[in-house]
């Protein structure tokens, strides 16, 4: 079969190497891709945002499946338009995705539907945002710009001062640059995260195995937020009962939720959740794989990733059985210099072939000119490491990042520590 996965990071270098790796016979498209990507797929040259090309070429290649892993691509309603142009497509359509594209149409949907989330207020002009700042907010409190900003349009505010600035970004300078810019203030919860993220045909669904995701830039999870600078999976504070309970109260309330509302929502569900002392509450949804979450979860599942997809697009996830192995996977991500504000490109990356076999390496922005890897953007790799419990995965991640140099290479240290 011919597959086309639409995205750049380390998530789609996982997807791909996963089929890649269960189904060797696939030949497999991609765009726009990256060096790693363009080893094992054909990378097309198509610009993301020109759907109506995207789907001349899924026509003309005859294209069986076709995977999106970002999230701007679902809130532009590529599958909306695939599905009216009869190709078989991996992801939900516009209005699932506003799960993730609208932090306001998510907390109203979670508030309507009885599901656990902090408490909220909505703002969408600057002068009545800064006036609940500053008389009415619980400091710190956690500052989301409504709509999509690569994991960074959140800031948690610890000082109004601090807390009128972002706004005034957001409002006043309009960094994100949207007609009718909205915040919504959260109650900051305190408490261990988990990434939560099962396959679903809208009916029916089947958890993967729960991750940790680090996404501060420093160690101690300070500093601004990134993409994700780190991961593992499985995660062993994530009991048996906790899952019974995220699903009972969260997963099994979004689907039906959105059914009540006409929404079917295929694909990957993603939540980020929070174990507070007053129990589960869900920080946000994507409407995606996680990245860097998808690094480490995909290398346990033994079930060809191909037939769970086929069966989510199918409608008939409830034929599937996912088997996983036994195995821990730390993920952590190399980053320039400076990431995620401002960053230099271009710099070779060497060593990559002195990466023992049994650790993966998942590019992000790298590109690759006449046979050597360059840098190309923030992240930059995602070295995987398995073992056979979490202490092996983390000793084999941080002796392998040693062999791994370029100019400006950073990492955290402290990824699968807490
Ligand atoms: N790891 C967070 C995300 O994928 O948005």
């Amino acid at each position: 079969m011919k597959i086309l996965i639409i995205g750049s990071g380390g998530r789609e270098h996982a997807i791909i190497w996963k089929i890649f790796s269960q189904n060797n016979n696939t030949k497999i498209f991609s765009f726009p891709g990256n060096g790693g990507i363009s080893e094992l797929s054909e990378i097309v040259n198509i610009p993301l945002n020109q759907k109506k090309q995207i789907v001349e070429f899924v026509k003309k290649e005859k294209i069986g499946i076709t995977i999106v892993g970002p999230e701007v691509p679902l809130s532009e309603g590529i599958v909306d338009i695939f599905i009216e142009n009869g190709c078989p497509i991996f992801g939900p359509v516009q209005k699932a995705a506003l799960i993730e594209s609208s932090k306001t149409w998510a907390k109203e949907f979670m508030s309507s539907s009885g599901i656990p989330t902090g408490s909220f207020d909505i703002f969408d002009n600057f002068n009545g945002a800064k006036n609940f700042l500053e008389t009415k907010a619980h400091l710190p409190l956690v500052i989301k710009f409504d709509g999509l900003a690569a994991g960074k349009g959140v800031q948690i505010t610890h000082t109004i001062k601090e807390g009128i600035s972002f706004l005034d970004d957001i409002f006043l300078k309009n960094i994100y640059k949207t007609e009718n810019p909205k915040i919504i203030f959260e109650e900051f919860l305190t408490g261990k995260e988990i990434s939560y993220l099962v396959f679903t045909d809208g009916q029916d669904f089947i958890p993967m195995e729960p991750a940790k995701d680090y996404k501060k830039i420093f160690d101690g999870d300070k500093g601004p937020n990134t993409g994700g600078m780190g991961c593992y999976s499985p995660v062993d504070f994530c009991t048996r009962d906790i899952k019974k309970s995220i699903e009972k109260q969260i997963i099994i309330p979004t689907l039906n939720n959105l059914q009540k509302r006409d929404i079917l929502y295929t694909g990957v569900l993603y939540c980020g959740l929070i174990l507070t002392s007053n129990g589960l509450k869900v920080l946000e949804y994507n409407a995606r794989f996680g990245d860097p979450e998808t690094e480490v979860i995909l290398p346990g599942i033994k079930t060809p990733l191909i037939d769970i997809i086929d069966a989510v697009i199918n409608k008939e996830l409830k034929k599937i059985k996912i088997q996983w192995d036994q195995n821990y996977y730390v993920d952590v991500v190399l980053s320039s210099q400076g990431y995620p504000d401002h960053y230099q490109t271009g710099k070779q990356i060497l060593g990559l072939d002195n990466i023992p076999s049994d650790i993966f390496v998942f590019h992000a922005g790298t590109k690759k000119q006449d046979n050597k890897y360059y840098t190309s953007g923030g992240r930059v790799l995602n070295i995987v490491s398995m073992g056979q419990n979490l202490i092996e995965a983390r000793e084999k991640v941080y002796k392998a990042i040693n062999q791994i140099e370029f100019e400006g290479k950073y990492y955290r240290k402290d990824i699968a520590l807490s």
